[in-house]
């Protein structure tokens, strides 16, 4: 065909065999080395002083740490702020070093360090360094994703701020068109036929940028650590934002969770297709990722479980406190997040199967 199109015969092939991508730390050295660099280098028109940690097996487009999530290194000198932009990727940010402001829309917070928050997609942002000491932030988003589908959005010079109260006021009072579209059904099984309507007005959620600042989060962390080294579930709370609904997240795409584990744990080896990057925030540790042995500690940014490895993590003789970033909303949102707990244990589909149970209810007695 002289349109360039050809056609690929799959008839007898097996499926592909999945390439995983190699679990890999990046050294808190390297990371500091790296803020330093950025900070010496003339400020970039948009304020944005960042580099963005590529993993040595990603084939692009853009660099990423996941082959769904990228995670920049972000510094704002003393006195500095990022010019808006607007964008229809998400993403979740932790503070690591000094203090700032973040102003989302007409919402404003102040940030210090382990400080997280989310930033929905389509509402421009202003992060201003208001201290003396570098600001530094961990900001991970599903640009990769959206760079890889060809439809990552980026607008750095927005003029409209999407929809204004009194426009989303004005269009929740007024009847919907789709209304008028009566739901046809087929069968009896709950098929149904629609009118265009409904895919363009479909239910609305509230999506706001949540901020969990260090100090609320911090004094929670006592009762994860403190539980019993018999308790067959993960020490960790994860930072839940409600517009992620049940997928569980603190941004549509990526759930944050914060583990404070003692020492001497070790857990089972797993697997899920979410894939997941630990930045360790304190203490030491180490894993077994797809029969690789790695070691991690205080400051290092950690690819930690591609997406299906089987894999397991374990604390030493301090314990570890860590942000885990993974895709699993995103998965659970595709019905394709699939979980091992432990080797011996089904596959599930987590959200239509029924769910693992811990031995929570015994060891909190
Ligand atoms: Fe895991």
């Amino acid at each position: 065909m002289d349109n360039g199109i050809t056609l690929v015969d799959i008839s007898y092939q097996s499926p592909r065999e999945q390439a995983f991508w190699q679990t890999v730390v990046l050294p808190r050295a390297a990371i500091e080395a790296e803020v330093e660099r950025l900070a010496s280098i003339a400020r970039p028109a948009n304020g944005r002083r960042a580099a963005s940690v590529n993993h040595p097996m990603n084939t692009g487009p853009v660099p990423c740490f996941a082959p769904g999530i990228d995670v920049a290194i972000m510094v704002l000198k003393p006195g500095e702020e990022t010019t808006p932009d607007l964008r229809n990727s998400s993403r979740v940010d932790i503070c690591i070093r000094g203090t700032g402001v973040v102003k989302t829309g007409n919402k404003e917070f102040r940030v210090e360090k382990y400080d997280v928050w989310n930033t929905p997609s389509m509402q421009p942002q202003v992060v201003r360094n208001d201290g003396q000491d570098l600001m530094v932030r961990l900001s991970y988003s599903n640009a990769p994703l959206l760079e890889r589908l060809e439809v990552h959005y980026v607008n750095e010079n927005p003029q409209i701020a999407g929809q204004s109260d009194e426009g989303r006021e004005l269009a929740a009072n007024q009847r919907r068109a789709r209304e008028a579209s009566k739901p046809i059904p087929i069968g009896s099984d709950g098929a149904q036929m629609l009118g265009y309507e409904w895919l363009v007005d479909i239910d609305t959620i509230d999506s706001k940028a949540l901020h969990w600042p260090w100090k609320e989060v911090e004094p929670h962390l006592g009762n994860v650590y403190s539980m019993d080294l018999g308790y067959t579930g993960r020490h960790l709370y994860v930072l839940y934002n409600p517009a992620t609904e049940r997928r569980i997240g603190t941004s549509p795409s990526f759930f944050a969770t914060i583990a404070k584990l003692p020492p001497g744990k070790v857990d089972k080896p797993h697997r899920h297709t979410s894939a997941a990057i630990n930045y360790i925030m304190w203490g030491h540790g180490k894993s077994a990722v797809n029969g690789q042995k790695i070691e991690w500690q205080e400051g290092d940014l950690h690819f930690s479980a591609p997406g299906w490895s089987i894999h397991n993590h374990a604390s030493r003789e301090q314990g570890f406190m860590a942000l885990t970033i993974q895709d699993h909303p995103l998965h659970i949102a595709n019905e394709s997040l699939l979980w091992q707990e432990t080797m011996k244990s089904p596959i599930l589909k987590l959200g239509t199967d029924y769910g693992i149970q811990t031995n929570l209810a015994t060891v909190a007695e």
